[in-house]
């Protein structure tokens, strides 16, 4: 796989063809490999690539402090110029959208267009906030194993859990591969992450959002609220899908993926 050393780390991902770049950012506690269908699947003329960020996979981050979403987006940054590319598509799911929307308040100028999965622009309440400290105690103190129990069953769809076990199983092993330490770090992480709605309204790159019909974390309203405050941005929301649609529908949300990637202009 390749790597290379960026920011103090070694950031890995993974990649495949050739072409206009697709950056897949993934979700809180998976990895790269989340995205794997989506990488073997892209279209000709396209190159996926898709980072295991700091903290997840091989990406390993000997650091203290939270993982901060500004932190994932400089380390992304720093990927394209190590890869001298200039502009990219950028496809986040839920906290990668966190990611992805730090990147575009930092370096819009690299964002060719914009995915936005099961994911929303409003920071953490107060509430939310301790549930974060909770979540990074829980972590530290009983492992990967103890975030998988109280996590899993709010992820998945219920048509998931009855109907596609091999997917359930699949994300358990993802959750439980992940680093109890960057589960607490990058949780504390979320916690300060920065209100992106004012961002919402000043966006000039193509964006389409999406997300499972299913999905409890970031339910149908809350997308369609943050597809509406984003100047002409599609939404699409995917049947028998929860909080992570691309693993649970692959399918609907390959043909939304890549209706809307044949839609950018000059391409
Ligand atoms: C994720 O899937 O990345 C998380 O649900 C994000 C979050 O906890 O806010």
């Amino acid at each position: 796989m390749p790597h290379a050393r960026l920011n103090g780390i070694d950031l890995h991902w993974a990649e495949r063809g050739n072409g206009a770049a697709v950056l897949f950012l993934h979700g809180f506690p998976f990895n790269r490999t989340l995205w794997d269908a989506q990488v073997a699947s892209l279209p000709a003329g396209r190159r996926a690539l898709a980072p295991d960020l700091r903290g997840f996979g091989a990406s390993r981050d000997a650091g203290k402090g939270p993982l901060t979403m500004e932190q994932h987006a400089a380390d992304v940054v720093a990927l394209l110029d190590q890869l001298r590319i200039e502009r990219t598509v950028v496809c986040g799911l839920s906290m990668g959208g966190y990611v992805a929307l730090a990147m575009l308040r930092a370096a819009p100028e690299r964002l060719r267009a914009l995915v936005l999965s099961d994911t929303h622009a409003e920071p953490d309440g107060a509430a939310a906030r301790e549930a974060r400290i909770a979540t990074a105690d829980r972590a530290r103190r009983e492992g990967s194993a103890g975030i998988v129990a109280t996590l899993l069953p709010r992820l998945l769809a219920e048509s998931t859990f009855t109907q596609a076990p091999e997917v359930v199983e699949r994300l358990r092993s993802l959750m439980e591969a992940a680093s109890p330490e960057s589960i607490a770090r990058a949780s504390l992480g979320m916690a300060e992450r920065a209100d992106s709605r004012p961002l919402l309204a000043s966006i000039r790159v193509p964006v389409l959002v999406l997300g499972g019909e299913s999905d409890a974390l970031t339910p149908p309203a809350v997308l369609r609220a943050l597809a509406a405050a984003i100047p002409g941005a599609r939404l699409e929301q995917l049947p028998d899908a929860g909080h992570v649609a691309n693993l649970e529908n692959p399918a609907a949300f390959d043909s939304a993926l890549h209706a809307f990637l044949a839609s950018l202009p000059n391409d």
